[in-house]
């Protein structure tokens, strides 16, 4: 069992979410893949997919936009967005449409991070990973 999580972020802020979401995950004891995506290659059998992105020009950025773009569908399977922000934070609802018109199942509304995500925002990330984790168990 694995979940994957893939971000893209330029001043790792969207990455600091990332890597909290990968903790919660691995602390229900399910392996957790942490993918930049300027190296993603495919979903493989991952059981539950989180997307994250900063917002730029209230969209995500380019390599998120891409694997959206090419992802294919993703029927029933859990799934999770996020992203930081600095003022309009269009990003994770934009990703958690996209991951919902391919068949993917919100595990939760979309999560957000104004600049540098705080400790509750950290920990709503690691809550956010023991879902995720929770929804491979069945
Ligand atoms: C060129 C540029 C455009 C941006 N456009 C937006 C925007 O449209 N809406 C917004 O909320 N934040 C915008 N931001 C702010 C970033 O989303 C914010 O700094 C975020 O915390 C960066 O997170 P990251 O380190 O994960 O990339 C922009 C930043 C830059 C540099």
């Amino acid at each position: 069992m694995r979940v994957m999580v893939i971000y893209e972020s330029t001043r790792g802020r969207t990455k600091a979410m990332a890597d909290a979401i990968c903790e919660g995950v691995r602390s229900k004891i399910v392996d957790c893949d942490l993918i930049d995506a300027t190296g993603f290659q495919a979903i493989g059998d991952a059981c539950a997919i989180a997307i994250g992105s900063s917002t730029r020009m209230k969209r995500p950025l380019p390599k998120v936009r891409q694997i959206l773009a090419e992802m294919g569908k993703i029927d029933g399977k859990p799934s999770a967005a996020f992203g930081s922000y600095g003022w309009s934070g269009e990003a994770p609802d934009f990703i958690g449409n996209q991951m919902e018109g391919l068949g993917g199942k919100l595990v939760d509304k979309p999560l957000r991070a104004k600049d540098f995500p705080d400790d509750a925002t950290l920990e709503a990330c690691r809550e956010l990973g023991r879902k995720l984790a929770e929804s491979c168990k069945g």
